[in-house]
């Protein structure tokens, strides 16, 4: 199995609001290689975050790689918005609603990476008939909403299974994923095949941003080394 080059994605769910660009040079100046932005309809999760204009502001802003989730149903013309706001990549739920396949494809026609995202509780093979119009999967390891909730361990054997079916097929698919990731949960993330690391409250809420980057970045990559 060829190991990918891990990213870590800060969340910008739980940076400080009223400071996203001093957050930012913070992402910036610890390493990190792709910002999440984390989207609500209030009606898919229960929550509001940002809006187009945050990210294309965000993109005047920085080279970083802007990783947007679309956590909001019927997401064709937000995933549209986003991408001329100068999304980097464009991740859309199985259960938001619409033609996903569509979806996927006007995201890559809009020039983004398309990523597939699912709660929780969706069947492992739920996005395998998806596997090969997408860049990344995210099978979330908390139900969409919030920052600082625990982390589900029975979604991990789901994220094994996928990255087996990735393999099988020879396809290029990233696995990502968000919700409680930390130190403590990276490894066994690493071993199913997590290569996108999403990471909130265990890097905002340290008091070092760059530290805390650096330990999930090593404890990820020790346990991939020894992976099979
Ligand atoms: C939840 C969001 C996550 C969240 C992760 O709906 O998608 O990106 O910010 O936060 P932590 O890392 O604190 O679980
Ligand atoms: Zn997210």
């Amino acid at each position: 199995m060829n190991k990918p080059k891990i990213v870590i994605a800060p969340s910008l769910l739980s940076a400080d609001m009223s400071n996203l660009g001093g957050e930012l040079k913070r992402i910036e100046d610890a390493g990190c290689e792709w910002v999440h932005i984390d989207l609500f309809d209030g009606r898919f999760a229960p929550n509001l975050s940002f809006g187009p204009k945050t990210v294309s502001d965000l993109r005047r802003r920085t080279e970083l790689f802007l990783d947007v989730h679309l956590m909001l149903f019927d997401p064709l013309p937000w995933a549209e918005r986003f991408a001329s706001a100068g999304a980097d990549q464009i991740t859309v739920h199985l259960e938001a609603g619409g033609e996903t396949a569509s979806v996927l494809e006007a995201i890559r026609a809009a020039g983004c990476r398309a990523g597939l995202a699912l709660k929780p509780d969706a069947p492992a093979e739920a996005p395998f008939p998806y596997l090969d119009q997408i860049d990344l999967l995210l099978p979330m390891t908390v139900y969409p909403g919030f920052s600082g909730q625990r982390f589900l361990p029975e979604v991990v054997p789901k994220i094994a299974q996928a990255r087996d079916e990735i393999e099988r097929r020879g396809l290029q698919v990233r696995i990502q994923a968000d919700g409680g990731v930390s130190t403590k949960t990276a490894p066994e993330l690493a071993r199913a095949g997590v290569s996108a690391f999403v990471a909130g409250s265990a890097l905002f809420g340290s008091n070092n941003l760059a530290a805390a980057a650096a330990d999930i970045r090593q404890a990820a990559a020790n346990a991939q080394r020894k992976a099979p």
